[in-house]
């Protein structure tokens, strides 16, 4: 992200070019991150580093990794759960937070942020709004609906509770009558799913409400072949995409969902009060914000009604779009389904193991579900770190069932070295059941 703005169009509303750079001379004597004057050329010094430039093969994985200052004394497959920074990103929302300490007026183009993000996620920029998380995102849309008692709510039964909450408290506020589809894990095919859904739907359902991916089967539900079902039900399509911004190449406009919610935290690696929502243009005059405006034609910025919010992490936002964008999220979504399809593959070849996970490429991103027969799965997350030091205790379909989450920062190494562990618990199984 880049240039400053204020009201008065002046960098820091007006502050002096002297006040400045003794600001960021004063920074640097303190030792403190990377001072606002360099951010250009170090914007192009990482943006060199992590352009592809050739194969995309270990060496250049290798200088994607070099981009974070994570602690290496463990393997981190938990993105599911948190994403890492990358060292860019950091630097970033650091100068930010510097700026606003120094001057309170200072600004960044956050409507700039706004259209990184719809481009990224293949919307339009008066469809997204900003939030600080995914449960918001979902929050937002299920409060602003207007619903009848006996309205009724389906949903597949691997919701998150950030996503079927606000939708079971409007069943206990207002009479809405939600209910749950069981989907299997792995399912057979897109088309079985599809049909388990709209088998489910009755004459009084009004949306449906499903994940992409699934946290806990990493599940990708079919969603364009949902929304042409739903839509020829006058169904509306909700879906809560907590794992989906960053790591997969999303076209939600191609996707045709109605509403979608994510998270900045995940794979986005944006950090913590970081996330997004998108309102298709479509249903933004059939869903209610919560406060009053005054201008009709904000588009999805009437869902943004929190007051105040971190504004480095927000802008940060912008630049955790540029490094995945300097890497290709094409090339990323590529890079987290070759090093899952590793692990399913090497999954596959071990006695007593299973996959809950699907196979299929189209079905399946960077969360693999997996289980040893028998081993509860907090031993067998035991394990992973006694043996390889892999943290790894994302939340898993079950008490036996372990959740990998794979980002492209993740290597072949680590994925080889979990297949180890799940090979030895196999083999050992007696000693690692609780029985
Ligand atoms: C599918 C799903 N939805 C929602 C959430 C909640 O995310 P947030 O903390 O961004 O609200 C999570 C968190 O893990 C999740 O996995």
């Amino acid at each position: 992200m880049s240039g400053l703005r204020s009201d008065a169009q002046q960098p820091f509303g007006g502050v002096s070019r002297r006040g400045f750079l003794g600001g960021s001379l004063a920074a640097l004597a303190g030792g403190l991150a990377t001072p606002a004057l360099g951010e250009a050329s170090d914007a192009q010094a990482w943006r060199e580093r992590v352009r592809p430039a050739g194969a995309l093969d270990a060496a250049y994985w290798a200088r994607v990794r070099r981009e974070f200052n994570m602690v290496d004394d463990i393997s981190y497959m938990n993105n599911g759960t948190m994403g890492p920074l990358p060292t860019p990103v950091v630097e970033a929302q650091t100068r930010y937070l510097r700026e606003l300490a120094a001057d309170p007026r200072a600004r960044r183009d956050t409507e700039l942020v706004r259209e990184k993000l719809a481009n990224f996620v293949g919307a339009d920029a008066d469809e997204v709004l900003f939030t600080r998380s995914t449960t918001e995102g979902m929050k937002v849309f299920c409060r602003g609906l207007d619903l009848n008692p006996g309205d009724d709510v389906l949903m597949s039964s691997h919701e998150h509770p950030g996503g079927y909450g606000p939708w079971r408290a409007r069943e206990d506020r207002d009479g809405v009558v939600v209910r749950t589809v069981d989907i299997p894990a792995p399912p057979e095919s897109a088309a079985q799913v599809i049909d388990i859904c709209e088998r489910a739907i009755r004459p009084e359902t009004k949306v449906l409400v499903v994940s992409y991916p699934i946290f806990v089967t990493g599940l990708l539900m079919p969603i364009a072949g949902l929304a042409e079902m739903a839509h020829r039900h006058d169904v509306l399509l909700s879906v809560d995409g907590a794992h989906a911004l960053g790591m997969l190449d999303l076209d939600l406009h191609a996707m045709g969902c109605d509403h979608f919610a994510t998270a900045g935290q995940k794979w986005l690696l944006a950090g913590s009060g970081t996330g997004m929502a998108y309102f298709s243009r479509n249903v933004q005059d059939r869903i209610w914000g919560d406060m009053w405006r005054r201008t009709p034609a904000e588009g999805a910025r009437k869902y943004e009604s929190s007051g105040q919010r971190h504004m480095p992490s927000l802008w940060g936002m912008g630049d955790a779009i540029d490094f995945h964008s300097a890497i290709g999220k094409t090339n990323i979504q590529s890079r987290v389904r070759s090093l899952a399809t590793r692990l399913k593959d090497g999954l596959a070849e071990i006695s007593g193991a299973g996959v809950g996970t699907s196979g299929s490429a189209e079905m399946s991103g960077g969360l693999t579900t997996f289980y040893v027969d028998g081993v509860p799965k907090a031993n067998m997350t035991k394990a992973l770190m006694d043996r390889e030091r892999i943290y790894m205790p994302g939340s898993g379909l079950n008490d036996f069932s372990c959740r990998a989450s794979t980002h492209f920062y993740n290597t072949e190494d680590e994925v080889d070295r979990v297949l180890s562990v799940v090979r030895h618990v196999a083999e050992n199984r007696a000693t690692y059941s609780d029985a």
